[in-house]
């Protein structure tokens, strides 16, 4: 089922989100759905929070981030994150031009440290332990940072978060283009 996508604006992004328990009711079924919503708005990551569920859960499917055919990492990298952590940042901060599903039609080059060494818990609540580096690492602190309520246009220079805060009104008001349901206040 594809689920209404909150935007920028709507309270659910700036909540903090709350810790997955075990026993959550039809929690596959919300990670499925999650995971046709972001294919069907083509994003490489959803995070709960912008589905309007105040949970920290995300999905990514990082395949479109790279073009080069031998990063088998990248291309295959396609996860359900259950209570993520970041236990260390590591590498060269590094900018990238970043987008949001929530923030349509906005993008910004936001620095991010260019390692990331991550636990989480799978559908399955097995546990894991990764070192991701580069688009993967760049997509995981970007939906790590939903479950804290902190959007992209947080991250962006202080001369460019200027520049953008009319536009961001706007967004938040409902005007710009998308082809996705979504869902304002
Ligand atoms: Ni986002």
């Amino acid at each position: 089922m594809i689920l209404p996508i909150t935007i920028i604006g709507n309270a659910v992004l700036r909540k903090k989100a709350d810790p997955v328990s075990k026993d959550y009711p039809e929690l596959k079924e919300l990670i499925a759905n999650m995971f046709e919503t972001m294919r069907k708005s083509e994003g490489v990551g959803l995070a709960a929070p912008q589905v309007g569920v105040s949970l920290r859960l995300f999905v990514i499917d990082a395949s479109p981030m790279t073009d080069d055919e031998n990063d088998t990492f990248t291309k295959t990298f396609i996860r359900a994150c259950i209570n993520p952590e970041i236990v260390e940042f590591f590498g060269n901060k590094v900018g990238y031009n970043e987008g949001c599903l929530s923030v349509p039609g906005l993008h910004e080059d936001v620095t991010r440290p260019d390692g990331v060494k991550v636990k989480y818990y799978d559908e399955d609540f097995n546990l894991h332990e990764e070192t991701l580096t580069g688009p993967t690492a760049r997509v995981f602190q970007h939906e790590y940072d939903h479950l804290e309520g902190v959007l992209f246009t947080d991250k962006v220079g202080l001369l460019r978060r200027k520049l953008i805060k009319n536009k961001l009104v706007n967004i938040s008001k409902g005007k710009f283009e998308h082809t996705y349901k979504v869902k304002l206040n």
